[in-house]
């Protein structure tokens, strides 16, 4: 496993919309395992593949609550909106409001290709809205309502 470098904002990977990932082979499951050390490593609560430099629709988040890993999640149904805090990896020391769906179920595969079905609320459902705008090339700057620099203290 490797930690990898985390990209930026203003870097283009992060604008394209990301590929669908059409074999789930050793290399997808070397990138998840890199991918979860590297979001573990810089404290996040989820990462998605193009924040690493791959444009393949792939996802890791950990609320909490123990790793998710989705391999081309697509959002089946969603409801309630909630406007609250948002920050990224990509975008260190910056703070947005984002108005997000209070429940989402997200439907995507696992690395053993197994169909797999999450209904969440709360933060997981924001982690998991968050990382699949990523795919789509969106960073949650662009949906932001307000701004908040970080503060150094
Ligand atoms: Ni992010």
């Amino acid at each position: 496993m490797a930690v990898l470098n985390i990209r930026k904002a203003g870097d283009m990977v992060l604008k394209k919309k990301a590929e669908p990932v059409v074999r789930i082979d050793r290399k997808i499951k070397q990138l998840l395992d890199d991918m979860s050390q590297t979001m573990y490593h810089a404290d996040g609560v989820g990462l998605a593949a193009p924040q690493v430099g791959v444009s393949q629709r792939i996802i890791v988040i950990d609320v909490g609550e123990g790793l998710i890993e989705l391999i081309n999640p697509v959002i089946t149904a969603s409801e309630g909106s909630l406007i609250s805090m948002e920050g990224c990896l990509s975008v260190p020391g910056i703070y947005g409001d984002v108005e997000r769906c209070t429940t989402v179920t997200v439907e995507g595969f696992d690395r053993h290709r197994k169909k797999v079905r999450i209904s969440a609320t709360d933060l997981l459902a924001k982690a998991l809205q968050h990382e699949i705008d990523h795919l789509e090339g969106i960073l949650f700057i662009e949906l932001a309502k307000t701004i908040h620099k970080e503060q150094k203290s």
